[in-house]
């Protein structure tokens, strides 16, 4: 739920703008640029209100940087960045950001790097080798589309004949790295006792202002921000005069002293996300004790978050004292599908790496290379967040101001996150670290 992406978008969309060749280059170098870009001028102009400030808040950034860019601008470079999504599939639609195997429509994109205009990146060598999509824990596609069996690190990309480290993929068969256990917790959002409230033994609100990230929504505990229907989860945010200070409301609900969870457990979470400009909703964890002191020290587990300013993204994140975007160094992917539809979002949590799925597909892994608690915080116990923030420094960049409460792509329709259920599991590692 942290802010990185603010800037990584902002300085993606300004290097787009100060440089249009850049579109006539590789993805990695707009990605290469962008970083090589911020880094140079933030270290520049240290107290420009855009090089991100860490705040002494708990779990997030504030970020004085204040939108106002161009859709066309922002179109533009979705449309640029439309093949970085797409490992192992060969095609990209920039309208839907999808990827796709086959080119079905003459005006998908081509990501194999060929005739294209040079969007894409370098194709998997060995071509035509394109895996299908695994099956849960696989991840072969992106992976191991270069590897002749054997095995892939999702870090490196690099080919291996044995599984040195414990998360590295396997390249043929079905992966057995880890086994699913017993579901040791779960909300399936049936509305048992028919009050339409969540239960209370597995939930409680952060009812108020959030003071992060320049959001602007009110977060209560009325029905009308969430509640339980057709069994699902429904969190909306919504335009609304509160307390005759706050224009929009919604809701955040936690596990907090209710429940957590550490290493060795699989997070399942099926749930469809809004779509309007300005929303930014979130599933994510953070730790239930600050075992090594304030955020980002402790740690903070980003699910996935998607925000309505960029369509058809999703994301994937950490931040630890190591790697946090103040250094520019959180550890995240993202991935894209449409997620206005219902997708699953996983992570499998181990020991000392972690993998985000989505519908099975791995996209993140995330495998430092030492387990001190500033690159791996996640040895300790973490609570569940479910919720939808209205606009801020992430959730509002493509707008000037709050989303409008008349634009059908804002908040002239109320935008709501469904979640059908939460389910976690003991996952049961079958190779050694
Ligand atoms: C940034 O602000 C700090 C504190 O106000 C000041 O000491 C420092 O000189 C400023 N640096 C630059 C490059 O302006
Ligand atoms: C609420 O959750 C608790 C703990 O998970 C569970 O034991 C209880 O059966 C649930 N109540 C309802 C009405 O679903
Ligand atoms: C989503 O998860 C459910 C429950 O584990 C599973 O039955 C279903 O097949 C999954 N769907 C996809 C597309 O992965």
């Amino acid at each position: 739920m942290a802010v990185t992406r603010t800037a990584t978008v902002y300085w993606l969309l300004l290097v787009a703008a100060l440089l249009p060749r850049i579109a006539d280059s590789s993805e990695a170098e707009a990605e290469a640029a962008d970083s090589r870009g911020r880094t140079l001028r933030c270290a520049a102009s240290p107290n420009d209100s855009r090089c991100l400030k860490p705040s002494t808040d708990h779990s997030m950034l504030q970020v004085n940087y204040r939108g106002g860019l161009s859709s066309t601008l922002v179109q533009q470079v979705q449309k640029a960045d439309c093949c970085s999504g797409c490992p192992g599939k060969p095609f990209c639609s920039p309208q839907s950001q999808n990827c796709y195997l086959s080119k079905n429509k003459d005006y998908y994109r081509s990501c194999s790097g060929a005739g294209d205009g040079g969007l894409a990146p370098a194709p998997p060598p060995g071509d035509g080798g394109l895996a299908p999509a695994p099956a849960q824990g696989g991840g072969f596609a992106e992976c191991c589309a270069a590897c002749a069996g054997g095995f892939c690190s999702p870090i490196s990309k690099n080919c291996y004949t044995a599984r040195a480290k414990d998360y590295y993929e396997k390249c043929s068969g079905v992966d057995d790295a880890v086994e699913l256990g017993e579901m040791v917790w779960s909300d399936e959002f049936d509305d048992v006792t028919g009050s339409g409230r969540v239960n209370s033994s597995n939930w409680r609100y952060n009812n108020g202002d959030n003071p992060n990230n320049q959001e602007l929504q009110y977060y209560t505990d009325k029905p009308d921000n969430s509640h339980l229907q057709d069994g699902v989860l429904k969190i909306t945010a919504k335009c609304e005069n509160y307390k005759d200070k706050w224009s929009y409301t919604s809701a955040r609900l936690v596990t907090k002293d209710l429940a957590d969870w550490g290493p060795g457990h699989r997070v399942h979470v099926r749930a469809k996300l809004p779509t309007g400009r300005g929303t930014w909703p979130a599933i994510w964890m953070l730790p239930s004790h600050d075992a090594y002191g304030g955020w980002p020290n402790s740690g903070e587990i980003d699910i996935v978050e998607t925000v309505g300013c960029t369509s058809g993204k999703v994301y994937g994140t950490v931040h630890t004292g190591a790697y946090n975007h103040m250094k520019n160094t959180q550890k995240g992917s993202h991935y894209f599908t449409d997620f206005s539809e219902w997708h699953n979002y996983t992570i499998d949590w181990l020991d000392s790496h972690m993998k985000w799925y989505v519908d099975g597909q791995l996209y993140h892994t995330f495998a430092p290379d030492t387990g001190s608690s500033d690159r791996w915080p996640f040895s300790q116990k973490f609570y569940l967040i479910l919720n939808v923030a209205v606009g801020g420094s992430w959730g509002g960049f493509c707008l000037s101001g709050g989303p409008s409460c008349s634009q059908e792509n804002e908040f002239g329709t109320d935008q709501t996150m469904q979640v059908d259920f939460v389910r976690i599991h003991k996952l049961i590692p079958k190779i050694e670290g």
